[in-house]
């Protein structure tokens, strides 16, 4: 019954340490529905990366239950997308190979070479970097690696996309153009999403619901509603009374728990 009822990532009572001891996340419970897009903002070793690692099965141990429809998120059968803070490519893969081979792993009878070949041209080309096909990793910028490997996530179908600050090193212009990209990309494949992100703006403009993570780790994270901003077309969010209210609440909760 319970396993109806909870559709969607379920996290339970989390809480993960490192082996040197380190308490890298206390306490944290959480639902995200099926489809559902929530983003994360939280002080600088608050645990938001470690809450990614620990969804995409990359620590060794962690207290408390990962849960994708009332099954362990780890099952064979949730496919879990990450874009990691430092990238995560294949230094020695070219960029087209690096996605050619995520999707070769995760889906080894997903279509012919032609179909394969089409989407990563597809995916390449909506992340506006198509003509970086051949090159390999180390000689992209920044921003260009964190484009391909949005890309090689998206491609990949995920049934959960975890985003580690993926705009991070983007300029101005291009993060707000992705950033409008992400959504229709997200739209077309909704996969259960959970995004980390450094800014308030970012967080208001892409998240159904803003999870706001306290610094001090005894403390529970914040969790608000946001279903008002997601719900406005994507260009009028930032203009709009909601967006600005949304602002002063969050800087409010972060004034209290950062
Ligand atoms: N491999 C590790 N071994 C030991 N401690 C770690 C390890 N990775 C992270 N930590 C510690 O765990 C805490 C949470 O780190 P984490 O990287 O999850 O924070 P974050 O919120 O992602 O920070 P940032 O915003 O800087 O990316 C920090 O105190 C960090 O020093
Ligand atoms: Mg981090």
């Amino acid at each position: 019954m319970s396993s109806l009822r909870s559709s969607g990532l379920r996290i339970k009572e989390l809480q993960v340490e490192y082996k040197n001891g380190q308490l890298a996340l206390g306490q944290v419970n959480l639902d995200l529905p099926q489809h559902g897009i929530y983003t994360i903002i939280g002080p600088s070793g608050s645990g938001k990366s470690t809450l990614l690692r620990a969804i995409a099965g990359l620590l060794p141990g962690y207290q408390g239950e990962l849960l994708f429809n009332g099954k362990s998120v780890h099952d064979k059968e949730t496919l879990i997308g990450l874009v990691p803070q430092n990238y995560g490519l294949l230094p020695w893969k070219t960029v087209h190979d690096n996605i050619r081979m995520a999707m070769k792993i995760t889906r080894p009878a997903g279509g012919s070479k032609q179909e394969r070949e089409t989407q990563i041209h597809q995916w390449l080309t909506s992340m506006g970097i198509s003509e970086l096909s051949g090159r390999y990793p180390l000689s992209l910028s920044g921003g260009q690696q964190q484009r391909v490997a949005i890309a090689r996530a998206f491609a990949i179908l995920p049934t959960i996309l975890l985003l580690d600050e993926p705009f991070s090193a983007l300029d101005v212009i291009t993060r707000e153009a992705l950033q409008q990209i992400f959504l229709d990309n997200w739209l077309a494949h909704p996969a259960t999403t959970l995004f980390v992100t450094h800014d308030v703006e970012e967080a208001i403009l892409l998240g159904q619901k803003i999870i706001v993570m306290p610094s001090v780790k005894q403390e529970t994270p914040e969790i608000l509603d946001n279903t008002a901003v997601f719900a406005m077309k994507h260009e009028d969010k930032r203009d709009s009374n909601e967006f600005f209210e949304q602002t002063k609440q969050i800087r409010k909760v972060m004034q209290e728990k950062w």
